[in-house]
């Protein structure tokens, strides 16, 4: 991982790679590297630093001419942040050259073939290995023929971009495996961009053809030959819309600022076109829902506490036994699927290794599937039966919010068709519609008034450890006010249900360990008010998140935040934005950058 550019053109190729890198930074990364292509002096020249893109301008402007190259972003998987393991990654004959996401997993067995053979490697990489292993069938075929080779010969999922100094005029991409995207692309003049992430390429072209597993291509100024071609490649070109949801004229200096303020306005898109973007879609979809018996939900990070929401819409709304499993567990497991289950992926990037490898596994297992994404072009929707689209918007933050949002209030919308479907009568109905209907005002106003947040934060900031409690709805927002601070103020925050305190968590509670507890009014609140007496007669200090009017559970809290409290299911998710909030002032206050919080990608492409 985690990102990939190449271009071939008629322009300066290291300033057009520096600027699409650039587009990529928000995916995060620890070291970068260009290979360009210089015909007039026939050298391939490469150029790689740890740490930003910034580092390599000057040799950008100064040492890298041509119009054809080959640039990487990587996070950090096989060997440290090093410039040797940085890509490119050659072959030990200097004569393959390539740029790498994925994991090639049998690649012990095949360095030490490689090793056996006389090659010698300079990285800790697996992309290393690839680079030599090509070179290795150079001798008895021809690049097309080594390449199909090296397909079938590496296991795990990969997408490589290379050059070959025997023709270095062409860059030559394949891909193994549905994790990490990879598409080409041709603008009018004829350049040709390739890239793992298609949003960075809206300015530079109308549309853009993706590749699916087991395809090779090599592309040269000219031509596009395919040397291995899934069927009907006409389905996989894209016409690229301008994305309107992209603010350009934003008054936040942080992109998690903007995006958590962006709240109310991406769920009031959601919600009003609804009909279209989650009703229809439900009912146009191939998904034979009569048939269904369980939903299981996967997902990895906020998406899989998302999940945990919508596994308890399935079963509270649409009267259907659901599951949420954590998408790196799920294969794990060993859990009896067939084609009476429904798996929906939750994925904003539609990328994630562990959740499209748990969609392969469904599919295998003849479930029906759902990709629940932001973007619909994404690994996950191509392999699914059908996309839900979350609508939010593209989110550029490493921490999600407004995707996580937006995937709960799709999840129960989705569960309110899918009781239709199923008919089941749903109890409350137009109740339920109202308090999500009203749900971005409400949304609104507890972004309109953030002094108290604020100084809570102030409270808190310089805590090493902190718990969040909740029980019910409330337990996965919890689980996702602590992976928040985790993320972007590194401070040792961990969910519980407030149930397990008794159980051995009480053990933790002491002068430096406060609790947040959410403690809407409802069928938790009894029981919340006993587990908060309990923490504060052990002198624990008690931070809640009550309803109004809480005039039990308040007086025993050192500070509280007061969240107005209309209906069961819609509730936690105004919840969760006191807690985003929490953590990105902290952050602002602990000086870290809330956008690129340390040894976190946005996009993770490898299991
Ligand atoms: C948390 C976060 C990550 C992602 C996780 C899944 O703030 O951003 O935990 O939620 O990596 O990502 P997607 O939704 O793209 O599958």
């Amino acid at each position: 991982m985690c990102g990939i550019v190449g271009y071939i053109g008629t322009d300066n190729a290291a300033i057009i790679l520096e600027r699409f890198l650039k587009s990529l930074e928000y995916r995060g990364y620890d070291s970068a590297g260009i290979a360009v292509y210089d015909n007039i002096k026939g050298q391939l020249n490469i150029k790689k630093t740890i740490g930003t893109i910034n580092n390599l301008s000057e040799e950008i402007t100064k040492n890298l001419k041509g119009s054809l190259g080959i640039s990487h972003t990587r996070w950090a998987t096989h060997g440290k942040i090093t410039k040797e393991n940085a890509h490119p990654q050659t072959s030990s004959n200097n004569k393959i050259t390539i740029v790498h996401n994925g994991i090639v997993e049998n690649y012990l067995d095949l360095k030490a073939k490689m090793i056996a053979k006389g090659y010698t490697f300079t990285s800790e990489t697996d992309s290393e290995v690839i680079a030599n292993l090509i070179d290795s069938h150079l001798d008895k075929n021809d690049i097309n023929e080594a390449l199909k080779i090296v397909l079938s010969e590496i296991t795990g999922s990969s997408t490589i971009v290379g050059i070959s100094s025997e023709d270095p005029n062409s860059i030559f991409v394949l891909k193994k495996g549905n994790s990490g995207g990879l598409v080409i692309s041709e603008n009018e003049k004829g350049e040709k961009i390739i890239s793992s992430d298609p949003s960075i390429i809206s300015d530079f072209a109308s549309s853009y053809r993706y590749l699916v597993d087991s395809e090779i291509a090599i592309l040269s100024s000219n031509t596009t030959n395919f040397v291995q071609e899934a069927s009907k490649p006409e389905s996989r070109l894209i016409n690229i819309t301008a994305n309107t949801m992209i603010n350009d004229d934003s008054v936040y200096q942080f992109k998690m600022e903007e995006e958590i303020f962006s709240q109310k306005k991406a769920l009031e898109r959601l919600i009003s076109k609804k009909d279209s973007l989650i009703f229809k879609k439900l009912d146009n979809s191939k998904i034979e829902f009569k048939k269904v018996e369980r939903i299981l939900i996967i997902g990895m990070g906020s998406s899989f506490h998302a999940g945990l929401l919508g596994s308890s819409y399935f079963e509270a709304v649409s009267s259907i036994k659901s599951e949420t499993i954590n998408a790196s567990e799920f294969i794990e497991t060993k859990k009896v699927i067939g084609p009476e289950d429904l798996v929906i992926g939750v994925t904003q990037s539609g990328e994630t290794a562990e959740t499209i490898k748990g969609l392969e596994f469904a599919k295998i297992k003849e479930a029906q599937t759902i990709a629940v994404v932001e973007k619909d072009t994404s690994q996950a929707s191509i392999i699914s039966d059908t996309t839900i689209n979350i609508s939010s918007g593209p989110e550029f933050a490493v921490a999600s919010t407004k995707t996580f949002t937006s995937s709960v209030v799709s999840l129960l919308l989705m569960s309110i068709k899918i009781a239709e479907k199923r008919n089941i009568v749903i109890k409350n109905l137009k109740e339920l519609l109202e308090n999500i209907g009203m749900l971005p005002s409400k949304v609104g106003s507890i972004l309109s008034d953030i002094s108290s947040i604020k100084s809570l934060s102030r409270k808190l900031h310089n805590q090493e450890h902190i718990l969040y409690l909740g029980r019910g709805l409330l337990y996965p927002i919890a689980l996702e006010g602590a992976l928040k601070m985790k993320e972007v103020c590194y401070i040792h925050a961990e969910a519980y249900t407030a149930g397990e305190m008794k159980h051995g968590v009480n053990a933790l509670i002491g002068d430096d360990m406060p609790s947040i507890v959410l403690a809407p009014k409802g069928s938790t609140h009894a029981k919340m008010l006993s587990t908060v007496n309990e923490i504060t007669a052990r002198e624990g200090r008690v931070i809640g998140l009550v309803s109004e009017k809480d005039l039990e559970i308040t007086p025993l809290l050192s500070e509280h935040l007061t969240i107005e409290s209309y209906h069961p299911l819609v509730d936690p998710i105004l919840f969760v934005l006191p807690l985003q909030l929490i953590s990105l002032y902290c952050s602002l206050r602990l000086k870290i950058n809330p956008d690129r919080p340390r040894n976190l990608a946005k996009t993770v492409t490898v299991e």
